[in-house]
């Protein structure tokens, strides 16, 4: 064997060597769809409550559709740790952090658990977004064509803690009822299904909306729900039915849940209302409610968006007042000093607007994800956002500056 027999053997050698070792460290790396556990979060189990802060990683162990259609489908998940969960309060949700394969920063969104408390495992029921109607060459939504394309049995995504004060108050014993359009179903299947385990007595009805038998999620569980419970009260509304579809054996009522459908199908008598459907229903059910005399206490609702309800107790649905004096406000980590002139409906829209890479989420005070640190000044909120701020820090997505501030951001 020559000396240059021998080096070249020697190369393939190390060079295999190398190749194997790659592949190994590969295999052994769990599957995942998710982001890591961004920089400085870590996932601390506390493995007597089954409580976590920050980042925790779930694996995907089922996925099914939940709809004719297939645009809403549940994943559920268990604890890659395998310890126990936390018991959450039905109508709550999980927020995830989601690692895109085009790279990029982590995408964070909220979503629903759509079962009730089981402390091995949780559901989450996600509807594709598509491009708004009015303006289809935009691209469809982001996340939720990510979890139905790309995340799959076996995978592993990370996840905060469940969270929201959108719940079932599990001390009354009034009759609730659950007001859902479309993919707001989700709480209201957790509620529901808490209701009739937990409280058998207590009256429940549910009003849901859907345009027909294609996008109506959840129909036989429904329908064998309201046959085995006589105290739940199922009244599914279609908007637009199909030709196939029949009043009372797929639907109760044609057109749309409005104040002249409760009035007429509710009993006197007090009850607890839970909302949660698209901007036009909230906007229009909620002020609804009010004008009939419901008790603000006895209203509860949730956007899965930007805050499209006014704060109850305010006497309209007018958006809220532009602060017009001009303010600045000092982004420290960027460098720059913006003028807010209040034509912006936050800081967020305000920072994205000037082309500032700021975090975002939920855009609507759920998910901490755009939580900036306040240096100093005042930001107020039209409303209290369902994500509990730090002291010295804001939400940048739901607020306004009272004053000049100083962001780290
Ligand atoms: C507390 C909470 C609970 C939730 N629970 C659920 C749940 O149980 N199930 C569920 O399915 N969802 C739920 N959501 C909604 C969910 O978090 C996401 O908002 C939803 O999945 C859409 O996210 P996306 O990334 O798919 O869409 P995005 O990428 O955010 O897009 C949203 C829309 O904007 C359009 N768009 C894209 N580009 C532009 C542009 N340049 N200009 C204007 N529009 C544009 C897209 O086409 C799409 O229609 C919940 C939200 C919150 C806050
Ligand atoms: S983006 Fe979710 S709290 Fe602001």
């Amino acid at each position: 064997m020559t000396a240059a027999q021998l080096l070249a053997y020697i190369t393939v050698a190390v060079l295999l060597q190398v190749v194997a070792g790659a592949a190994f460290a590969v295999w052994r790396r769990p599957s995942t769809a998710g982001a890591p556990p961004p920089a400085g979060v870590d996932e601390a189990v506390d493995s007597a409550t089954g409580a976590w802060s920050g980042w925790r990683d779930f694996r995907v162990v089922r996925r099914e559709f939940e709809d004719a259609a297939k645009t809403q489908c549940s994943f559920h998940l268990q604890p890659v740790d395998g310890a126990r969960l936390v018991p959450f309060q039905p109508g709550q949700y999980l927020t995830f952090s989601l690692k895109l394969p085009n790279g990029g920063r982590a995408l964070t969104r909220c979503y629903s658990l759509s079962d009730r408390p089981d402390p091995t495992g949780y559901r989450i029921t996600i509807k594709r977004v598509p491009p708004p109607a009015d303006r289809p060459e935009l691209p469809p939504g982001v996340s939720s064509g990510h979890f139905h394309d790309r995340v799959h049995e076996g995978d592993v995504l990370q996840v905060k803690a469940p969270s929201g004060h959108f719940f079932i108050d599990p001390n009354a014993s009034v009759p609730a009822v659950f007001i859902a359009g479309g993919i707001g179903i989700t709480p209201m299947m957790s509620m529901l299904r808490w209701c009739v385990a937990e409280q058998p007595e207590r009256l429940v009805h549910l009003y849901y909306g859907v345009r027909s038998s294609g996008d109506h999620a959840f129909k036989q569980v429904l329908e064998e729900l309201a046959a085995a419970h006589p105290a739940f009260k199922l009244n599914v509304v279609y908007g637009n039915p199909e030709a196939e579809d029949v009043q009372a054996r797929d639907y109760q009522h044609a057109g749309y849940i409005d104040l002249e459908l409760l009035r007429r199908t509710l009993p006197h008598g007090r009850h607890q209302f839970y909302v949660c459907g698209p901007p036009p229903m909230m906007q229009s059910l909620v002020p609804a409610l009010r004008e009939w005399g419901v008790q603000a206490d006895d209203i509860h609702f949730e956007a899965f968006g930007p805050a499209s309800v006014r704060p109850l107790g305010s006497a309209t649905n007018e958006p809220l007042a532009i602060t017009s004096a001009a303010m600045d406000v000092r982004f420290t980590r960027s460098g720059r000093t913006l003028a807010w002139d209040g034509q912006d409906a936050n800081l967020l829209d305000f920072a994205e607007r000037h082309d500032l890479a700021v975090d975002s989420g939920c855009r609507s005070g759920s998910c901490g994800a755009c939580q900036t640190r306040l240096l100093s000044g005042t930001v107020s909120y039209a409303d209290k956002p369902d994500h509990d701020i730090p002291k010295g820090h804001c939400l940048l997505c739901v607020g306004k500056p009272q004053s000049a501030l100083v962001l780290e951001a």
